[in-house]
């Protein structure tokens, strides 16, 4: 695992955006992990930006999104869905048909497999340690599941989105499981802001899986990339 320590969060999703659009350019047919919520949004701006100006094409492109709310459909302005259309979706050359979320009909791990695996996995990370919708207790061996959602991220996700309302948060999800993402090729895992640095500390002295973070499963993997900005304290 390599962590490197950005002075902002600009920096660190403009260091994560030319990974991908390097990595695009080489594989235009590449199969990309997603993710939602607040820390990815500057990312996805600059993937866009990025194929405004340079005409990178998205056209071959294969997403697959970390989670999905059971309940919510594509039209619901609080899905993940209708998030990765507004950020990014729309505002690219990517074919819906090649955009995928997990849910109750498919066999999301088989799904990934026949389209030959993950190339490049994005990360956010819960201040309770929760990778996709992985929550403490969740096993390191989880697949594609639908899962409850801890009080914790009910209560962050009604402030950052649901405007505020608690009652508008769905208790469960359609989540990648941590065996799931541990398949991916290579994981960029992206930390912003004060709250998440319990988590990301008890990452770097993990020694082995703990289901407390999950988050920690991944210093098993040989290929991860953590980019924080300078209001994470790593403790050290
Ligand atoms: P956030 O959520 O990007 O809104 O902080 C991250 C997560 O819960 O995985």
């Amino acid at each position: 695992m390599k962590i490197l320590v950005f002075r902002n969060k600009e920096e660190a999703s403009q260091y994560a955006a030319n990974i991908i659009t390097n990595k695009l350019r080489e594989k235009p047919d590449l199969r990309l992990g997603l993710a939602t919520g607040s820390t990815p949004i500057l990312l996805y701006q600059d993937l866009v930006n990025d194929h405004v100006q340079n005409q990178t094409s998205w056209s071959n492109v294969i997403t697959f999104n970390l989670d999905e709310y059971k309940g919510l459909s594509a039209h619901d302005v609080d899905s993940y869905h209708h998030f990765m259309n507004e950020h990014l979706f729309s505002k690219i050359n990517i074919n819906d048909k090649n955009t995928f979320f997990p849910n109750a009909k498919t066999d999301y791990d088989d799904l990934i497999k026949q389209y030959g695996g993950i190339d490049i996995q994005i990360l956010g990370i819960g201040r309770n340690g929760h990778i996709a919708f992985n929550e403490p207790g969740a096993s390191e061996y989880s697949k594609t599941r639908l899962v409850d959602l801890d009080q914790d991220t009910i209560q962050v996700n009604a402030n950052k989105f649901f405007n505020g309302d608690i009652k508008k948060v769905p208790t469960q999800a359609f989540s990648m499981g941590l065996k799931t993402i541990m398949e991916a090729k290579q994981i960029i895992l992206l930390a912003f802001g004060a709250d998440k640095s319990k988590a990301i500390q008890t990452i770097l002295q993990a020694q082995e899986y703990n289901k407390d973070c999950p988050a920690t499963v991944l210093i098993k993997h040989p290929n991860v990339l953590v980019l924080v900005d300078s209001e994470v304290n790593l403790g050290m």
